[in-house]
């Protein structure tokens, strides 16, 4: 996570910019420092990388990185006003530990477009990432990319239309209206089970959440999905980001989520050294499905990091709605 230090709205580069908008810079930091202190609370490491002056859209850490199996494809921004986040995020992970670092060919904004579940990448396009970033993020990770078309300028990130609930059970919520009929049929052929969210929800930002496998970070003024998720084994923690959706982002967007290195992941690359996780460590949580204590596919929140000492980090609190 980066904190929005130099945040502001200067510029418009999505639909929910407006520069003649007061920003109130103090509250986005409260408001940005209790998602990071819920992240703690809930027992997850999180990182801080160093905000740059003149990047007021660099507390939105996921479009910096996409970082699966430790490894590590780096962020190439459409928008001329962003290009500058790139390197700051590539050397904080070659600073890190990180074996296998990559600055990409390809115009992606990483997990702005990029969202992980154990079958697949499933990939946006059509505001910001590239076609030609597709093949080559699947060719980094050695992951298959089902490319999924983008048609609302609201949503012109993936993770403001859809967010992975269970990346090991593949299963996902979103908002259909934010992709064209092609790609709602391949979603519905993927995953028919999946939570479908209200045209209000997905415009109160409540897709650019942050799943753990159990607890479920958004936007509080998603109260539609709430219900649903608990059905579903899901714990909502609802948050305020008021100040940070005047710059078109929320949850998902502030946090980039470390998936560390683990035994068995096939390397894509033959020359590839074997991986080594340098923060390698599991979140033992309570499966949202079943009931039974899981290990949580490493997703380390930017991070979701747990210490390698599998310290448990404080108590989870009550997760209690702010609004
Ligand atoms: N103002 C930023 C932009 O338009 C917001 C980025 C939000 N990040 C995200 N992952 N959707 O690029």
């Amino acid at each position: 996570m980066c904190p929005p230090v130099h945040y502001t709205v200067s510029y418009s580069i999505n639909p929910w910019m407006d520069p003649t908008e007061p920003v109130d810079p103090a509250l986005a930091l409260l408001q940005w420092e209790d998602l990071r202190d819920r992240y703690r609370a809930l027992g997850h490491t999180v990182e801080i990388l160093d905000p740059v002056p003149g990047l007021p859209d660099m507390v939105f850490a996921a479009n910096g990185a996409t970082v699966v199996d430790g490894r590590v494809l780096g962020a190439r921004f459409a928008n001329p006003e962003r290009t500058g986040e790139a390197p700051a995020h590539l050397a904080w992970f070659r600073g890190h530990g990180f074996p296998e670092v990559r600055e990409p060919a390809h115009v992606n904004e990483a997990e702005g477009d990029f969202a992980v579940t154990s079958s697949w990448l499933l990939a946006g396009r059509g505001f910001r990432s590239s076609l030609s970033s597709h093949p080559e993020a699947q060719e980094f990770f050695g992951r298959p990319v089902i490319g999924l078309e983008l048609i609302d300028p609201r949503f012109y990130h993936l993770d403001t239309a859809l967010a992975v609930l269970d990346e090991a059970g593949d299963e996902i919520m979103y908002y259909p209206g934010a992709f064209s009929p092609g790609t709602r049929a391949v979603l519905a052929r993927l995953f028919p089970g999946a939570l479908l969210a209200a045209a209000e929800d997905a415009a109160a930002f409540g897709l650019n959440a942050v799943s753990d496998g159990l607890h479920v970070l958004l936007p509080h003024t998603a109260r539609g999905l709430r219900a649903p998720l608990r059905e579903r084994g899901f714990e909502p923690v609802p948050v305020d980001m008021s100040e940070l959706h005047k710059a078109g982002g929320s949850v998902k967007c502030c946090t980039l989520e470390i998936r560390p290195a683990h035994a068995g992941v096939p390397a894509p690359l033959p020359q590839a050294a074997p991986a080594t996780a340098s923060i390698s460590a599991t979140i033992t949580a309570t499966s949202a499905a079943s009931g039974t204590a899981t290990i949580v596919p490493p997703a380390t929140v930017a991070g979701i990091a747990t210490s390698a000492t599998g310290d448990p980090g404080p108590a989870a609190p009550e997760a209690t709605p702010v609004a």
